[in-house]
């Protein structure tokens, strides 16, 4: 199952999906293509007991309002396995946070500290550092292009801009604006401009689920 499916941006094609996603608007942006999502939200799976293989959540575990019921649910459905493509909230977004900050923080952002996890099973992490030319548009994407921060089309995109104050977003994207354009951006975050990656705290979270420890 995909959890959080939205639009089906990672569904893998070469497996069978359940996709559960919540809201209509997203579920009507999946192509014909990929398998109709079941409309649910992770802490009230509407899936039967121990009915899939792995439960797959990608950058949408931020948004569950209660996790530890969420997390139960996933236990109670999938057999052997949760994969998660998430944010380490004790990690940072790189020079983002030097505009923007609370981008990372988790009274804003909401991100599942990592050892969260560790109800689910056997749990191993592994760092996802992002292309200079990342094609997603998700918070850190554009790391090594950051003229893209100041088009609020870009930052409409990522949630985590949403639950900024819009007084911290209008200043970060004032400031970011001045030091661009006197190219003070780039002289102090020079050592950046060639990277071909960079780790800016996203994880790729792997359960191997285990029973649930007796009450
Ligand atoms: C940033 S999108 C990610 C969508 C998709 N996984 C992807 O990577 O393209 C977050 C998704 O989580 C969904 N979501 C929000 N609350 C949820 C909940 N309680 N349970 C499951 N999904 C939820 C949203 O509707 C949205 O589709």
């Amino acid at each position: 199952m995909d959890i959080g499916a939205g639009s089906g941006s990672y569904e893998p094609t070469d497996l069978a999906v359940v996709p559960v996603e919540p809201s209509e608007l997203m579920i009507r942006q999946r192509p014909s293509s990929l398998p109709p999502a079941v409309r649910g939200v992770a802490e009230a799976l509407p899936l039967p007991d121990k009915s899939v293989d792995a439960a797959l959540a990608v950058l949408t575990a931020h948004h569950w309002p209660d996790r530890p019921a969420a997390f139960a649910e996933i236990r109670r459905v999938a057999r052997k396995r949760a994969v998660f493509f998430t944010h380490d909230p004790d990690a940072t977004f790189g020079w983002l946070d030097d505009y923007f900050p609370g981008l990372a923080g988790d009274t804003t952002s909401r991100y599942p500290r990592l050892d969260e996890f560790d109800v689910l099973g056997r749990v191993t992490v592994e760092p996802v550092p992002l292309p200079s030319d990342c094609s997603d548009g998700f918070t850190a994407a554009y790391w090594r292009r950051p003229d893209a921060y100041l088009d609020e089309g870009v930052r409409a995109n990522m949630s985590t801009f949403a639950l900024l104050d819009d007084r911290v977003v209008a200043d970060g994207v004032a400031r970011l604006a001045r030091d661009l354009a006197d190219r003070s951006w780039h002289s102090r975050y020079a050592s950046l401009l060639t990277l071909p990656q960079l780790d800016v705290g996203y994880r790729l979270v792997v359960a191997e689920l285990a029973p649930a420890p007796a009450t």
